[in-house]
């Protein structure tokens, strides 16, 4: 089978294997493209991404925002912050990228100022808490993706088929949907992009 080049810059693939070699989940790769062709069009100028990992997705975005002033992403896990600190400091992004280790949930209501692009990545079960927190700071016309939505299937499951931590995380995503879904004030669809994208837009 014929390859393609990478679009990512080498130090970016780099972080990429390093992360799969690992076995810390990062953005899938047609989620990467996505995010790459978006960013390019919406040119957002300040981003929140929830849940950093080594910071893999938040260096992507930044490479492909060609407007971007500010990058706040939040990571809670102690083995990964140190690691995604180095990344952010040895990347062309440094000045760009404010990471902040801890829980999102406590941090996210001390950020100031208006985001344009809120990117969902940590824990599924909290995304309505994220979602309730983070609109209060949607600029209008803002974006809020929000990623592993269709988890492998199981959010279209019967909730019998499920385990019980499973059962909790298809019920809190479905509550996500729902909040996104009924609110007039949003507009959202869920992309087959990855393991599901769903992409709301602040009216
Ligand atoms: C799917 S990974 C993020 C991947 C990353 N966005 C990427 O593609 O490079 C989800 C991350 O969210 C973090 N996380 C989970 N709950 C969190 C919380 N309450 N606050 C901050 N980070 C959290 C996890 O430790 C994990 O590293």
């Amino acid at each position: 089978m014929q390859k393609y080049p990478s679009p990512l810059p080498e130090w970016l693939q780099e972080i990429e294997e390093k992360a799969e070699a690992d076995e810390v989940p990062i953005i899938r790769r047609s989620t990467q493209r996505f995010l790459s062709f978006f960013l390019g069009i919406m040119r957002p100028k300040r981003i929140l991404e929830i849940g950093s990992a080594v910071g893999f997705s938040a260096l992507l975005m930044a490479n492909f925002d060609p407007d971007l002033t500010e990058l706040v992403t939040i990571e809670n896990y102690e083995p990964r912050i140190a690691e995604a600190r180095e990344n952010f400091t040895n990347s062309p992004f440094a000045d760009k990228i404010t990471f902040l280790p801890g829980d999102a949930a406590k941090i996210i209501p001390s950020l100031e100022g208006e985001f344009d692009l809120v990117f969902i990545d940590a824990a599924k079960g909290q995304y309505p808490d994220y979602l309730t927190l983070v609109d209060p700071m949607m600029r209008p016309g803002g974006v809020i993706l929000a990623d592993n939505i269709l988890q492998d299937g199981f959010l279209l499951m019967p909730k019998e088929a499920l385990c019980r931590r499973n059962r909790t995380i298809h019920k809190r995503v479905r509550e996500y949907l729902d909040m996104v879904c009924r609110d007039k004030r949003y507009v959202t669809d869920v992309l087959p992009v990855g393991d599901g994208l769903a992409m709301t837009r602040i009216c």
